[in-house]
């Protein structure tokens, strides 16, 4: 089966789904009303995904307007930019808990029992430990509650590459056909870790976590609760299939989704800095770590936050 998606334009005659012309959607959902921030700048950085905010120092000391201000912004922006963000680790933990229960990494307590503060995750890269996140995706989609958000914290970063790439998933499901997402709306598809995490982890390991951590079953079209948007919910590190389909059919659809969400129109790229910060809503946009700094050295420590159990378009 194939899909034409909806984009004003012309297929060339070698790729039917290499189109061009306008790729416009709103940015936030049906009658969110648009009000100014008042509390710091926001500055746009695309149309539709990624703002940079300026005026305050993160920590867990910000008054409640602020973090209210904020999180509208995220749900409006997906991605919000920090720079010159010189703090803490506890800095960083005590504004990440501003959202809610900080999340350990779901496999952390069987991989390395007995450890503690696994809410900050150090990711290094160097000489000896090529970065290998550069593959689109919402951080643990394989675990039945997805983070909801993510705090990065740029702490050395290469005189040049490394970059993040997110990609907005509400426009994503706005800009396809109307029968397209009708069908979509009601779909659900298989998200796990096997055929990624996996295959990096001894036999025994993978044998080990997998009754703990089964594939997770999740809609295609994911509600917000908070504004009522849908967004796509597959991602080509971590969605095994759509159920329902045979196998030829899921894959085809689901390339063509992954294609679709890889539309430059689609996404903001961030050029860290050091002690830049990047707070993204996992729930509502993908990310990639473009991999081209090897073997310069790239540490960041990341935070997340305990999402809930997607929603999708008809409650269950
Ligand atoms: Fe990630």
């Amino acid at each position: 089966m194939t899909y034409a998606l909806l984009t004003p334009g012309t297929p060339t005659p070698t790729d039917p789904l290499a189109y061009f012309g306008p790729m416009v959607a709103p940015r936030t959902a049906p009658g969110v009303e648009q009000r100014p921030y008042e509390l710091f700048d926001l500055d746009p950085v695309t149309p539709t995904i990624g703002a940079e905010v300026s005026g305050i120092r993160l920590g867990a000391d910000l008054p409640d307007e602020v973090i209210a201000e904020l999180d509208r912004a995220l749900l409006e922006w997906k991605v919000l930019f920090f720079r010159d963000q010189d703090i803490s680790r506890d800095d960083h933990r005590g504004f990440a808990a501003r959202w809610g229960e900080l999340e350990q990494h779901p496999f952390f307590k069987y991989t390395q029992p007995g450890q503690s503060d696994a809410d900050v995750a150090t990711l290094a890269k160097d000489a000896t430990a090529a970065g290998t996140e550069n593959i689109w995706h919402n951080d643990v989609t394989w675990h039945t509650r997805p983070s909801r958000a993510a705090v990065l914290r740029a702490v050395e970063i290469p005189p040049v590459g490394g970059d993040t790439l997110w990609a907005d998933t509400g426009p994503a499901y706005d800009l396809l056909p109307e029968d397209m997402r009708e069908k979509l709306d009601g779909l659900t598809a298989e998200h796990d870790w096997i055929h990624s995490f996996g295959k990096g982890m001894d036999p025994a390991d993978v044998e080990r976590l997998r009754p703990h951590f089964p594939p997770a079953i999740h809609p295609v079209v994911r509600v917000i609760p908070e504004t009522g948007r849908k967004v796509l919910f597959v991602n080509v590190a971590f969605t095994r299939r759509i159920l329902g389909m045979s196998e030829d059919e899921s894959n085809a659809l689901l390339r063509t989704l992954y294609r679709h969400i890889m539309r430059p129109e689609l996404q903001v790229r961030l050029r860290w800095r050091k002690n830049t910060v990047a707070m993204w809503d996992n729930r509502i946009c993908q990310h990639y770590a473009s991999s081209d700094y090897h073997p310069a050295r790239r540490v960041m420590e990341r935070i997340s936050i305990v999402g809930e159990r997607p929603a999708g378009v008809t409650a269950d």
